[in-house]
This record gives C-alpha cells, sequence and structure tokens, in this order.
C-alpha cells in the first residue's frame, strides 16, 4: 500500500491492557510530544478496544483487518510495552501476530518504549521486542528508552515526576521523526514526483 503524501502518520500501540496502566501514561508522553508537530498525524491503538484473535483461530477477523489497514499506512510506529515476566507483554505479541505472515510491520521504522516496577526497568522486555521486530522486517530504531521504577515516576493523573526521564520519554518522539524526515520523507517526495509530477509536489 502506498504512503499517504502530505503528512507523517504515526501509529502507537500500547501493550498493556491493565486499567490504569503505566505504559499509556508513558505513551502518552510521546504523542503528546508528536503531537507537537501539525504535519504529524497520530493514532493510538489501545488493544482493550479490539478483539484480536489468538493466531491460528480460522475465520475472517474484522478486528484484524483494521489493525493490519491502520499499520499498513502508517510512516512509523511507537510500540510501548510493559515487562512482564523478563519480556514484553502478551498483549504486544498478539498484536505482532495479528499483523500478518509476512507482516506489515515489515520496512516500517518503529521506535520503542518498554516501563517496569523494578529498578533495572524493561531492558529484557526491550531486547526480546528488538529481536522479533527485527526478525519480521521492521526497521527497529536505536535508542529505546526504558523506564524503570515507574509507578514512582508517573503519579494517579498520569503526570510525570521526574523531568529527566520525562524528556528521555519524549524523545522517542523526536528520535522516529527524525528518522523519519532524513530517511523516509525522501522517498516518499521521490514517490509523488514519479507518481503525481514535480508541479504538484513542489505546491503542496
Ligand atoms: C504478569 C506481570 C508480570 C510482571 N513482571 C515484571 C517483571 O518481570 N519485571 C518488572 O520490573 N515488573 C514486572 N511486572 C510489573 C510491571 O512492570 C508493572 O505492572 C508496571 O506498572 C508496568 O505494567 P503496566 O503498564 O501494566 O502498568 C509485572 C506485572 C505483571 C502484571
Amino acid at each position: 500500500m502506498s504512503q499517504p503524501t502530505g503528512n507523517i502518520r504515526i501509529v502507537v500501540i500500547n501493550g498493556s491492557i491493565r486499567p490504569a496502566n503505566y505504559t499509556a501514561k508513558a505513551s502518552a508522553l510521546v504523542v503528546d510530544e508528536l503531537k507537537k508537530q501539525s504535519h504529524v498525524l497520530v493514532e493510538v491503538v489501545d488493544p482493550t478496544d479490539l478483539k484480536l484473535p489468538f493466531p491460528g483461530v480460522t475465520g475472517d477477523h474484522q478486528a484484524t483487518r483494521d489493525l493490519q489497514a491502520k499499520v499498513s499506512v502508517a510512516t512509523g510506529l511507537v510500540l510501548a510495552t510493559p515487562e512482564y515476566h523478563g519480556t514484553f507483554s502478551s498483549v504486544i505479541k498478539l498484536v505482532i501476530e495479528n499483523l500478518g505472515f509476512p507482516s506489515v510491520l515489515s520496512g516500517k521504522p518503529v521506535a520503542l518504549l518498554g516501563v517496569a516496577a523494578g529498578a533495572i526497568g524493561a531492558i529484557k522486555a526491550l531486547e526480546h521486542l528488538r529481536s522479533v521486530c527485527s526478525h519480521i522486517g521492521a526497521l527497529t530504531l536505536p535508542l529505546p528508552v526504558s523506564v524503570a521504577n515507574v509507578q514512582r515516576v508517573f503519579d494517579a493523573d498520569g503526570r510525570c515526576l521526574d523531568p529527566n526521564v520525562e524528556k528521555l520519554v519524549r524523545g522517542v518522539a523526536t528520535n522516529l521523526l527524525h528518522y523519519i524526515q532524513q530517511n523516509i520523507c525522501p522517498r516518499i517526495t521521490l514517490e509523488r514526483v514519479l507518481r503525481e509530477g514535480v508541479a504538484a509536489v513542489v505546491e503542496s
């Protein structure tokens, strides 16, 4: 599927469905940072709202098609996961299973964010998720961000209590946009020139 022109589309996928989860609190900072750019369209996927089937369940699943359609038109993605039992959440894995085989994530820049209650943060979750994303052909970006002791970093209203952590988390957005602007946008523009002609691209 071709990329939409003009705007950058970012899909942010949250990997926790726990009520009041910290993953969504952290990713909300990334979303806020992305939305500062007027040419960036942001869509947040909360798997709580989806009825994603387990892999291998036969039949035609609208939730799977909708998710794949959203990801297919994304310029880039943010995957946000909690660390559960020393790895990323099964929710994120279920999302990945539903993105197809081969995956519609293939060729997409993906930035990673992890949160954990523990003092060492979501390091293992992020390493495992990086490995899976790379395996399926995503362009997994360097500088994944891990938030340790997450219950102490965010209050109940989602406010970040540590400015240094907040800066790091917001950096997930700027890192992804920087990569896209450096590496993806020129390609999109070239494709558009070939498709629509120089005049259309210059006027937009
Ligand atoms: C099933 C489960 C497993 C967990 N395993 C870990 C773990 O391995 N390491 C850790 O630091 N925290 C672990 N935690 C705590 C989470 O990191 C904590 O709930 C944190 O708030 C992030 O999850 P959330 O986004 O769902 O809030 C676990 C929590 C659950 C529910």
